[in-house]
């Protein structure tokens, strides 16, 4: 069924751009080139698939990879909604039939799972009680953060679908979480001293600033848009700050990260830049080159949208992150490839 679906090439891809259009697609002859760098099913062996895009099914894929190699396992599956992945359709069933065959993805990969793995499955409302259901039954789960997904039109006769969930799970007791990675940077409002003496803020030269310890609720994500080279034509493209916050937690670097429904690319793009290992497995040839040529632009473009110096900025606030980086300029010492700087 791949095989007969594979190289359809997309309305989307034969759209005319404005000229300010940043968004990634692939052509067709890239389709050609960067196809060459996939690995296919039936050449994986032991561990020659890591820092690759695995072109198949996670079905066909899982059964070939080895037990115990995973330390962060990012999931993002098909929601329960009806969805056209090009060469492959969603369509939405009741959530026993959705709990059921999450179970069936989560168990073909659980093997490839580290005692000391960490695991984030990301859902809307309607998917998000079947895939903790399932979850609770294999790993130990410790929250669920929502995000603020801001996009799309209103609904006249419903409340605006505004968010996005994201279950953390971890297989054991032992796990990393390195919440030192993970601060946000947010300018004050309302500076307040006691006896005089700044609290929890600090005055800088773009300002006074108070560095926060995440919660479960992300306020401050960005989803991709046409200015952004990071935006694709994937319809649920995440965005590489929501990503990169999850890797930066969960992860050191070398650590091996591994996406199973890896779309346009995002985890390995993040991983890449953040200088993790990483495994992606996607069953569209057209998204497995897209995900290859970010892979590629991740060579000379380090930075992430919204973390900067280390830390996690609130949305809009490019011009204060402009100055900050102003400031690094001056700073000879920086080196200005690295996303921990920018
Ligand atoms: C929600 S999207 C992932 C988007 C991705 N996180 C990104 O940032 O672009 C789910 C992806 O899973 C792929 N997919 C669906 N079923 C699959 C399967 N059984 N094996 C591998 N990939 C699959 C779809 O083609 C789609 O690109």
């Amino acid at each position: 069924m791949l095989k007969e679906k594979e190289n359809k090439i997309t309305k989307i891809k034969n759209k005319i751009r404005a000229k300010n259009n940043r968004t990634t697609f692939v052509s067709n002859e890239e389709i050609l080139e960067f196809e060459k760098r996939l690995l296919f099913v039936k050449d994986i062996k032991e561990n020659n698939f890591f820092n690759k895009t695995i072109f198949g099914s996670i079905e066909d894929v899982a059964k070939k990879l080895p037990e115990n190699f995973v330390d962060l396992l990012f999931i993002d599956p098909p929601y329960n909604l009806d969805k056209d992945f090009g060469n492959n359709k969603f369509k939405s069933k009741s959530d026993e039939e959705y709990e059921k065959i999450f179970e069936k993805w989560f168990l073909n990969i659980k093997h490839t799972l580290k005692d000391t793995a960490s695991v984030y499955v990301c859902c809307d409302w309607q998917s998000s009680q079947p895939i903790y259901s399932v979850l609770r039954r294999y790993l130990k789960v410790h929250n669920r953060i929502t995000w603020e997904r801001e996009k799309g039109r209103g609904a006249l006769s419903n409340w605006k679908n505004c968010s996005e969930d994201i279950w953390f799970a971890t297989v054991s007791k032992n796990y990393k979480f390195n919440i030192e990675a993970v601060k946000l940077k947010k300018k004050v409002i309302a500076p307040y001293k006691e006896n005089g003496i700044a609290k929890d803020w600090k005055e800088e030269e773009n300002g006074k600033f108070r560095l926060t310890y995440p919660s479960n609720l992300w306020t401050d994500i960005t989803i991709p848009f046409w200015s952004m080279p990071e935006n694709t034509d994937h319809s649920t493209q995440k965005p590489e700050k929501l990503v990169a916050k999850i890797v930066l937690a969960s992860t050191d670097e070398n650590d091996i990260i591994f996406d199973p429904f890896l779309g346009s690319g995002t985890t390995s793009v993040v991983a890449k830049k953040l200088n993790r290992k990483y495994v992606g497995v996607e069953m569209n040839k057209e998204y497995c080159c897209l995900a290859e040529k970010r892979i590629e632009m991740a060579d000379k473009e380090k930075t992430i949208q919204g973390y900067f110096g280390g830390v996690f900025w609130d949305r809009n606030s490019l011009s204060l992150q402009k100055k900050e980086q102003e400031k690094g300029r001056s700073n000879k010492k920086k080196n200005f490839n690295d996303p921990k700087l920018f």
